[in-house]
């Protein structure tokens, strides 16, 4: 390849991104005063009209942009429609190259003449990809099989790419400093050159052939781990050829032979998830690159899913595999320490401790999967999301305008990580394409799991260790330890117990771990959620300040928290809180269903309430107010003595039981 066309290349790419960026900053300023219908339009036409420059360009120059429009196409979740409309194109066929390059790189690799290799060959191919495209053929021993050829001189095209790809990634972050892709075109620089050794894809193909047909063994009576999926076993491979058995299958976008083969779309995503999970968490091997174009699936029932392609194919670590898996179900536990502990142990650095932000990241990644209209929904609630996380975090760290528009809350984000993301979010847009909801958290589990409960050396259950070693108070609380000690640590995951006689401590005993993934051992001053049973603190709060002369029983809220008094609140008494009859057993239960992280913000959820209307009158139905009954407390409870909520708590019941520390309504400051 010439210098002139390499550079002609890289112009053509630098001129078509300025020439789309300067349509949408021309948009963007001519849609300010428009009607939301009209704008509405204009951003389709303007989104259309670009894709189509974009594809066109991809077909022309092929290589590694093709790849690129494929993971883009798969995006439904993320990219306007026009966009994935016009690029799903690319996951079909692109022009063939012609017969005479294909057969002289056949012959030139395999050293014979084709009529010596193949008794039949089709010259129209299978499918053309990026770099490579495969033909149909039959060996002179009769074995149907495909021939996977790599275009002619496409090695220094991707190598070039790369480099091209990399400015316009550069170029993007400094321009609109919000998007940097970098971290993810880095990893890609270091593994696409892989994808040009046939040999390479060979090796990693048997590997994961043989890896998921492993069958596990014993099983702890849990979800199997077995994944049930069918891989083309490779017959030959060179440099640029490669040969594998003939698998009859149907593809993934040929939505009509699916619905005529009465293929079950849903639990062929699965299964391919499985497949994925398996490689994963429990091989620590697995394939980068699971775009729709990657499957088929057999026309003989049950449809099995065929994986092909396992050019991009990543090795992980044992710890990565381990700190992946950790942060896979601390995500499904909502378990901030172990997330924080899992982040730490692949090496991705946060600037600011902000556990909550983190898990709201981290848990989208693994949040249920979606249609792709539904997507939409999500996609707008998610960027409100992250707007507050940035903003919260800017205010807690003081930065200014400029600042600001540099920040970026993740310093460093491990390759290994991002590949992982990746393969999530083309599963993700899988299942999107495919019109079908899966469960990630419920199909992962299992497999994420094994590989850390394999990992775990579980201590010996009648290790006094088990046993956070504290004096032992009396006879009975001796007999407990033994009690304990003998349902183990396969029965108990942690424990408290305290118990008081006549004023004297009887039992006072810790044992166990945190949590399931937190190793660190419970003590007697660990805190743990007690959910409801605050409720008795909190109306023990009420009946303090009621003997302090701050409040009365038969008093209206309103007359105490003015703002409480809107929607027939008014009616409403301090005993209808205290007993569960106000009415507002339901409030703040949409509230929570919409944002559940809304519940760690106080003076939000003062605000709700406030707000909210009552389902019965005052006074005539008990009903458990579950939800409602803290911040009906607390409202009550700051407005009637004009100090904040916690003060109240440890002068009424902290300081007076002397437990600083011990006891807690919301999440205590570090
Ligand atoms: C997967 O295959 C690789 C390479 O053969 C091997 O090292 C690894 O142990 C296999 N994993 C499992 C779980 O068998
Ligand atoms: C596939 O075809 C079926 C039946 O015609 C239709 O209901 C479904 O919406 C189609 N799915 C997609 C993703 O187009
Ligand atoms: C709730 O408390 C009020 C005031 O003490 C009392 O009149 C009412 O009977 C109580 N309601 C129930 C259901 O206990």
């Amino acid at each position: 390849m010439g210098w002139g066309t390499l550079i002609t290349r890289r112009l053509k790419v630098f001129s078509l991104a300025l020439f789309v960026y300067f349509d949408y900053k021309a948009v963007q300023k001519r849609v300010q005063w428009v009607s939301a219908v009209k704008k509405n339009a204009i951003w389709a036409k303007t989104h259309e009209r670009n894709a189509r420059r974009v594809l066109n360009l991809m077909i022309e120059l092929e290589g590694l942009w093709v790849k690129m429009g494929q993971y883009l196409s798969t995006r439904a979740d993320v990219l306007p429609e026009p966009y994935i409309e016009v690029l799903k194109q690319l996951q079909d066929s692109l022009p063939p190259r012609p017969l005479e390059e294909v057969c002289g790189t056949i012959e030139k690799e395999l050293g014979k003449p084709m009529r010596q290799l193949f008794a039949t060959f089709d010259v129209d191919p299978l499918a053309t990809a990026s770099i490579a495209q495969v033909h149909r053929a039959t060996l002179e021993d009769g074995r149907e099989v495909v021939v996977k050829v790599q275009h002619d001189g496409i090695k220094e095209i991707i190598l070039e790419d790369l480099k091209n790809a990399k400015s316009l990634i550069e170029w993007i972050a400094w321009a609109e400093p919000q998007y940097d892709f970098n971290p993810m075109i880095d990893e890609w620089c270091k593994e696409a050159p892989k994808e040009l050794d046939f040999n390479h894809e060979a090796e990693n193909t048997r590997t994961v052939s043989k890896n998921l047909s492993r069958k596990t063994e014993g099983g702890s009576g849990s979800v199997s781990s077995d994944v049930d999926v069918l891989i083309p076993e490779i017959i030959q491979s060179t440099e640029k050829i490669l040969i594998l058995e003939y698998m009859d299958g149907i593809r993934l976008h040929d939505n009509d032979s699916l619905e005529e083969y009465g293929v079950d779309k849903k639990r062929l995503v699965e299964e391919i998830t499985r497949a994925y999970a398996h490689q994963i968490y429990i091989d620590g091997f697995f394939n980068g690159d699971p775009h729709p174009g990657n499957f088929l699936v057999s026309k003989e029932p049950p449809h099995k899913p065929i994986l092909l392609d396992f050019g991009l194919t990543k090795r992980i670590s044992q710890s990565m595999k381990q700190a992946l898996a950790k942060m896979f179900l601390s995500c499904a536990e909502g378990d901030q320490v172990a997330l924080l502990s899992a982040f730490a142990e692949m090496g991705l650095k946060l600037r600011v401790d902000m556990p909550q932000q983190s898990m709201e990241i981290a848990s989208i990644f693994f949040r249920q999967s979606t249609t792709a209209t539904e997507a939409k929904e999500n996609i707008k609630a998610l960027n409100e999301q992250r707007e507050r996380n940035a903003k919260a975090l800017q205010e807690k760290m003081k930065l200014n305008k400029k600042e600001v528009k540099h920040f970026n809350p993740v310093d460093a984000f491990p390759g290994d990580a991002i590949i992982f993301m990746r393969v999530l979010n083309l599963l993700r847009g899988l299942s999107a394409s495919l019109n079908v909801r899966i469960v990630y958290l419920d199909i992962m589990r299992p497999f994420a799991e094994s590989t850390l409960l394999g990992s775990m050396t579980r201590g010996p259950s009648t290790n006094s260790e088990w046993i956070y070693d504290s004096p032992v108070n009396s006879e009975v609380e001796s007999k407990l330890r033994s009690l304990l000690l003998e349902m183990g640590s396969d029965k108990i995951l942690g424990l408290q117990v305290c118990a008081y006689k006549d004023g004297k401590v009887i039992i006072d005993t810790a044992a166990g771990t945190l949590g399931k993934y937190d190793p660190r051992p419970v003590q007697p001053d660990s805190l743990f959620p007690v959910f409801s049973v605050t409720k008795g603190i909190t109306a023990g709060m009420v009946h303090w300040l009621v003997d302090q002369g701050k409040l009365k029983y038969e008093e209206t809220v309103a007359d105490i928290w003015p703002k409480f008094g809107t929607n027939k609140k008014e009616l409403i008494k301090v005993h209808h809180l205290l007993n569960h009859t106000s009415g507002l057993h339901n409030a703040l239960g949409d509230v929570v269903k919409t944002d559940p992280m809304s519940v760690c913000d106080w003076e939000e959820m003062l605000d709700q309430i406030a707000k909210s209307t009552p389902e019965t009158e005052p006074g005539s139905s008990q009903i458990y107010h579950y939800l409602s009954f803290g911040w009906l407390c607390g409202g009550l409870i700051e407005h009637a003595s004009g100090r904040k909520f916690q003060e109240i708590l440890e002068e009424a019941i902290v300081h007076p039981l002397h437990i600083e520390g011990e006891l807690y309504v919301g999440i205590p400051p570090v």
